[in-house]
């Protein structure tokens, strides 16, 4: 008797589920926008709501160039806006090439998927394996100068920082801080699909990308202002920049190139092509000790690093660009 007691209880328990927590709670809710909500398990309405309200929007658009200010501040932009895309021309002093930061930064710096500085804004200060510590915006931004454009660090607090930092502050209006946004950084792998293949790359090259930059990857100027960026020789990036890696090369040009064309390479494309233009000498990275191997070791030792290694019956890096 007892025990048929208990055992209806339990059963009654099961089926109301009467007991402790509220089973029959519905999981989903209807959001403020119509959307039917899952709720997981372990969660209650109230804290998926929550989340949400916490969880970043990470989407983001620029504003307008016709948005900048017209005050002290919007000159202070806009002067950043002609060093980023006129680099040799308004920071001459530390412009080492024939390179402008917008050659890799699209768009003035405002296309998602090449690096956009909105996205670069909000995600500094930052620790950097580059130089094994946290660094300033200010400080990456010098970083470019001796790297990407083989020249000198604009000094800390100097007016060329300024305006690029002014710049990109304004670029970021409105946008979350802290956080990577949707389109920031290059839409990089870690992994070619297959080893890159350098005969390949270079039939790649000569199909889809000598037009413009030159069988001979030197560009075209006109008028004494770079049309056609190098690839490289001695007015390209340096053995130390971001896009001799070939994980940042592949991932820009599959992202941006052929100019117009970005998306039409494919992943394995993309990776033999960047191989093809980084087995080519360029101007020796700044931090060389004297030493090929000794400097591979300290700053290149990675597997996305062609410097230092032979490719082709060339060493690379043994016989710099100047
Ligand atoms: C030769 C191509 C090239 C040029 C020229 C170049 N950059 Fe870059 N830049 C890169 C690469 C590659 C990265 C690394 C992206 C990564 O690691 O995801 C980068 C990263 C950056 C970042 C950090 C982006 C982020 O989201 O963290 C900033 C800011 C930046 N560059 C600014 C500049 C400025 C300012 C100039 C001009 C003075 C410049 N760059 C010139 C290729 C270039
Ligand atoms: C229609 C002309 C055109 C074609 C074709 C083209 N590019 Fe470019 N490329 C450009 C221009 C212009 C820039 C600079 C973008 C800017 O300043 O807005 C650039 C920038 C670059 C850069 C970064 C800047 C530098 O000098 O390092 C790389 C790398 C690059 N292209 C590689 C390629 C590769 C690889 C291909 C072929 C798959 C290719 N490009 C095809 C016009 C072209």
């Amino acid at each position: 008797m007892r025990h048929t007691i208990i055992m209806s209880a339990l059963a009654g328990c099961v089926l109301l589920s009467a007991c402790g927590q509220d089973a029959r709670a519905p999981r989903h809710y209807v959001d403020e926008n119509g959307k039917v909500v899952e709720i997981p398990e372990g969660e209650t309405e109230s804290s998926v709501r929550q989340g949400k309200a916490q969880a970043i929007n990470t989407d983001f658009t620029p504003p307008r160039f016709e948005d900048m200010p017209q005050d002290e501040f919007g000159a202070l932009v806009r002067r950043g806006y002609e060093i980023f895309t006129d680099t040799p021309t308004h920071a001459a002093e530390f412009s080492g090439n024939q390179l402008s930061c917008s050659n890799c930064h699209l768009d003035a710096g405002r296309k998602a998927d090449s690096a956009p500085l909105w996205g670069a804004w909000v995600r500094y200060p930052a620790y950097r394996s580059k130089n094994e510590r946290v660094n300033s915006y200010s400080e990456r931004l010098q970083g470019c100068f001796m790297y990407s454009m083989n020249g000198k660090a604009p000094p800390t607090g100097h007016e060329v920082l300024a305006a690029l930092e002014a710049y990109s502050f304004w670029m970021a209006k409105g946008a979350p801080t802290g956080t990577t946004l949707k389109g920031a950084g290059y839409p990089k792998q870690d992994k070619a699909p297959q080893p890159p293949d350098l005969a390949r790359g270079e039939k790649i090259y000569q199909e889809n990308c000598a037009l413009c930059h030159g069988e001979d990857g030197q560009g075209q100027v006109a008028e004494g202002k770079t049309v056609f960026p190098p690839l490289w020789g001695s007015e390209s990036y340096n053995w130390g920049a971001g896009m001799h890696q070939l994980n940042n090369a592949a991932a820009f040009i599959r992202a941006n190139m052929p100019l117009g064309r970005g998306g039409s390479l494919s992943e394995q494309e993309s990776w033999d092509v960047a191989l093809f233009i980084n087995s080519h000498e360029r101007p020796q990275d700044p931090r060389y000790t004297g030493n090929l191997a000794e400097t591979r070791k300290l700053y290149h030792d990675t597997p996305h690093s062609p410097y230092g290694q032979e490719i082709n019956g060339k060493l690379l890096g043994s016989n710099p660009s100047k």
